[in-house]
């Protein structure tokens, strides 16, 4: 009977799984151009309220329009853009980058639609007057930008880098670091806004942006051409980069706007919140399911000498799986494994945490079998049970009661273990509240609003699993 209702439960579980698969895959079939960028680079794009603009976004509608799809925008650390059009997940990353020859090896690039530089941003009381009085100062860079080459090739002072513009402008701010070294036309956008700060009128380089697309992408690269020269022609490139940047020094609003609603912050928080509780959700049903199918690998192979090998894939997974970070394990199922099934994220992140969780499952269970005694195997020998009737009805049922409380701990880690995702672009709870200290440069309010819904979750988690734990328990008494 109680496997009964367990294996329906199971068969809904997969049903839903499948629904959601399901959803995913014909979504991802709608005609859409992805544009892949750094929301973090006023006038070129930004956050506005809860909204990305700016002269790229423009551009983007632009091709999008030409192209006759509908703008999809993926926001992600500026490191990770050109990654992600070269593993496909965007069609292009549009998020002021410089053509470089080293970049030119691995993508395409469009003509240039903008003339930069990077410049070299000082508080107004610094004792740094001209970029050559920067060598020894602690300098701060985009990581992976053309500032960070130039600063590590000439080998200048201690760098620090951040994965967002906005947290090393919170730095300068709070004097963490001395200078940073940034692209000119951004640093005088956030000069203007910020009186504090002081740009150093000198250019360090001479750079040109254009649009990245995948090696080969050839009518995609057309288009976007033919849109740029058009917007170059028609003057409409002028017009939008003329707007932005009145609009960004009439205080209007933007990145640099520390007014929040709290509509606009009860939207980003519930939003991230229901995407951590969707991948929590989806990634222990295929933990469990992956570590009882390890589990049971392993015992069948234990009884069966003919399928050892059964036996050493399950221990090369786990112990795979368990030494290596989760972190990394989600990079390489995002840009490698999935990168010709899926370019969905969320989907790479459910996919991870599920794998990875199997292997702590496998493992708990295994425990669980070793920590049930020697009599026990001996009894049921000497009972003459067969090795299949033991194990399922002896020690299998005490092996889960017993494992129960490190599956509880299992699934809670699991939970918190969802803020990874972050990394690789998925909007969650935890980048929920990393956004809005982005935009508002307050991070203790939203950080610990999020840290108080972690809290809440896990103890709620920890109730209810106490519960079926006990339930279980007496059931089986
Ligand atoms: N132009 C620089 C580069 O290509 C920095 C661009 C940074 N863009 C951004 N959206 N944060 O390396």
């Amino acid at each position: 009977m109680k496997i009964n209702i367990f294996s329906k439960f199971l068969n809904y579980l997969y049903m839903y799984l499948l629904i959601f698969l399901f959803g995913v895959i014909c979504k991802a079939n709608e005609k859409t151009i992805i544009m892949g960028t750094s929301a973090d680079f006023p006038p070129f794009e930004y956050l506005q309220k809860s909204e990305i603009v700016g002269i790229d976004v423009e551009i983007a509608k632009e091709i999008a329009r030409e192209q006759n799809s509908e703008l999809k925008i993926k926001d992600m650390s500026f490191n990770s853009v050109l990654t992600e059009v070269i593993n496909g997940s965007v069609d292009m990353g549009i998020s002021g980058i410089t053509k470089t020859e080293e970049r030119a090896k691995k993508v395409d690039f469009s003509d240039n639609y903008f003339t930069a530089s990077q410049k070299a941003m000082v508080k107004n009381n610094s004792d740094i007057k001209s970029v050559k009085d920067i060598k020894d100062k602690k300098i701060g860079v985009q990581l992976g930008t053309t500032g960070d080459y130039y600063c590590t090739d000439k080998k200048l002072g201690n760098m620090v880098r951040y994965d967002k513009y906005t947290d090393a402008v919170s730095a300068l701010s709070n004097e963490i670091i001395d200078v940073l070294v940034l692209d000119g036309f951004t640093a005088d956008q956030i000069a203007k806004k910020n009186k504090d700060f002081y740009v150093i009128p000198e250019n360090i380089t001479e750079e040109s942006y254009c649009i990245a697309v995948q090696k080969g992408r050839k009518d995609l690269l057309e288009s976007i051409n033919k849109v740029i020269s058009e917007m170059k022609q028609n003057g409409k490139l002028n017009q939008i980069v003329e707007s932005y940047m009145s609009s960004s020094t009439s205080d209007s609003s933007g990145e640099f706007d520390s007014k929040f609603t709290s509509k606009e912050y009860f939207e980003y928080i519930s939003k991230g919140l229901i995407v951590t509780l969707k991948i929590t959700f989806f990634a222990t049903i295929i933990g469990i399911a992956l570590g009882v199918l390890a589990a049971s690998l392993r015992i069948i192979s234990n009884s069966n000498k003919k399928l050892k090998i059964l036996g050493v894939l399950v221990n090369f997974y786990t112990t795979v799986i368990r030494g290596t970070p989760v972190i990394v394990q989600l990079f390489i199922i995002y840009y490698i494994a999935l990168s010709g099934i899926s370019k969905n994220p969320i989907i790479a992140a459910v996919v991870t945490l599920g794998i990875n969780s199997g292997a702590y499952v496998c493992e708990h269970i295994r425990a669980g079998i070793q920590s049930i005694s020697k009599g026990q195997f001996e009894a049921g020998k000497s009972l003459s049970l067969s090795e299949k009737t033991l194990m399922s009805k002896i020690i299998i049922p005490q092996a889960i009661k017993n494992t129960l409380p490190s599956l509880a701990g299992e699934a809670i880690s699991l939970l918190k273990e969802t803020a990874v995702v972050g990394f690789i672009g998925v909007m969650d709870l935890s980048l929920a509240g990393k956004k809005i200290t982005s935009v508002t440069f307050d991070p203790v309010f939203p950080l610990f609003t999020v840290a108080s819904i972690y809290l809440v979750l896990v103890v709620s988690l920890t109730f209810i699993l106490n519960k079926i734990e006990r339930k279980i328990k007496n059931a089986s008494n």
